[in-house]
């Protein structure tokens, strides 16, 4: 007889505190991909069944929340966690209990586990390519603020090197805000920038701390055109938080936007907003956080079991036409082949895409090459899309 008992995954991302607006999207990214494979006749004729818990934005929470997925609600595979500090605090549990995360979210790299796939952009997909555009287009002075735990840290690190060893730049400053900073927070930072007069500012901030720092800069009358803020993590959702007016000029390195004109792109968009309506906003993290539960799914189909020890295996051949483009899991790493793209912010809070790869890019999470011509290589050009 035909198996029909339900697949129960786990869900972990915040519908509050200051992260609630990004790890909704990433939410609802998920719930859309849960709701169109149980549509279409689940996996094998089993549904797929969400347990989502709320951890408040508080990587202590995602802890506790694991732990119950695991233990008492007995879930194979969770999906979720945004800030690098929360997917830290889930990691032990999931290696001590062998069970699967699934994380959705560009990250400072450095990392692999047996128990992670890893679905979001490493460095050598977002940052170089953002280095190079930058140092390119605008100088290589940098001046870098970030909020206050391991992501933007180890992202500031990584920028200052790219500049400072391929481009000959200079760090002109590295300040950190907490995570929940007002405007205010970032007065004297502004004030700092101003003064320095750096050719771009990398901002490692995130979440609701982000509509602040752009607030502050615009209030003080700086101008994109001529010292812009780069970012891998301001997109569309921060955008909307921001305001148009506060975010145009400004630029974000990511593997999707919102504006990618492929049939694949407004095909899925189109289905969204018809099942979401206008629940949020789509985005990077949000594409992650969809395509890799189809990753997870075709993974099943073809391993029959959501235990890790069978479903790996078949994990590690996936590939699919992801919104972004063509994505397929690296087994070397557990991390994605993805499509970086460089956007700036118009003035319909969209990003024009103003440059991308040509290919998926092999992700190197342990910046194993040396050289910008060794990430970069062939597999880019310049687009003026
Ligand atoms: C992040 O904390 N990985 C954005």
């Amino acid at each position: 007889m035909a198996n029909t008992e339900t697949i129960k995954v786990g869900v972990l991302f915040s519908e509050t505190g200051v992260m609630s607006a990004i790890e909704s999207s990433q939410l609802y990214g998920t719930l859309f991909a849960i709701r169109e494979i149980n549509e279409a006749g689940g996996i094998g004729g089993r549904e797929l069944v969400p347990i989502h818990h709320d951890p408040a934005s508080d990587p202590a929470k995602y802890r506790m929340f694991a732990e119950r997925l695991i233990l008492a609600e007995d879930v194979q595979v969770i999906f979720g966690c945004y800030m690098s500090s929360a997917r830290k605090a889930v990691l032990p549990i999931v290696e001590r209990c062998n069970r699967l995360l699934f994380y959705a979210t560009l990250y400072e790299g450095f990392e692999f586990s047996d128990n992670v796939i890893y679905t979001g952009a490493a460095p050598n997909q977002n940052s170089v390519q953002l280095a190079d555009f930058m140092t390119s287009n605008f100088g290589a002075r940098v001046y870098l603020v970030g909020s206050n735990y391991i992501y933007p840290y180890e992202s500031n690190r990584i920028m200052s090197d790219l500049v400072s060893q391929y481009r000959g730049g200079v760090k002109l400053g590295e300040r950190y805000v907490r995570l929940g900073a007002t405007e205010d927070d970032f007065a004297a930072i502004v004030e700092d920038i101003r003064a320095a007069r750096p050719d771009f500012i990398f901002s490692t901030v995130v979440g609701d701390a982000t509509r602040h720092f752009y607030r502050a800069y615009a209030r003080a009358g700086l101008d994109p055109a001529s010292m812009p803020i780069a970012s891998l993590t301001t997109s569309e959702v921060e955008v909307a938080q921001m305001g148009t007016d506060v975010a145009e000029g400004h630029f974000t390195a990511a593997p999707y936007f919102r504006s990618i004109d492929s049939a694949g792109n407004l095909a899925c968009l189109e289905k969204f907003g018809r099942m979401f309506g206008s629940e949020t906003i789509p985005n990077a993290s949000w594409e992650a956080a969809y395509f890799q539960v189809h990753l997870f799914a075709q993974a099943m189909r073809a391993a029959g079991s959501p235990e890790l020890e069978t479903l790996m295996p078949e994990l590690l051949r996936c590939e699919l036409d992801a919104p972004q483009g063509r994505v397929k899991i690296d087994p070397s790493t557990h991390h994605t082949y993805l499509n970086p793209r460089i956007g700036r912010v118009n003035g319909e809070g969209q990003f024009d895409v103003v440059w991308q790869a040509v290919a998926p890019v092999r992700p190197d999470p342990y910046l194993v090459a040396h050289t910008l011509g060794d990430w970069m290589g062939s597999t880019m050009s310049w687009s003026s899309e």
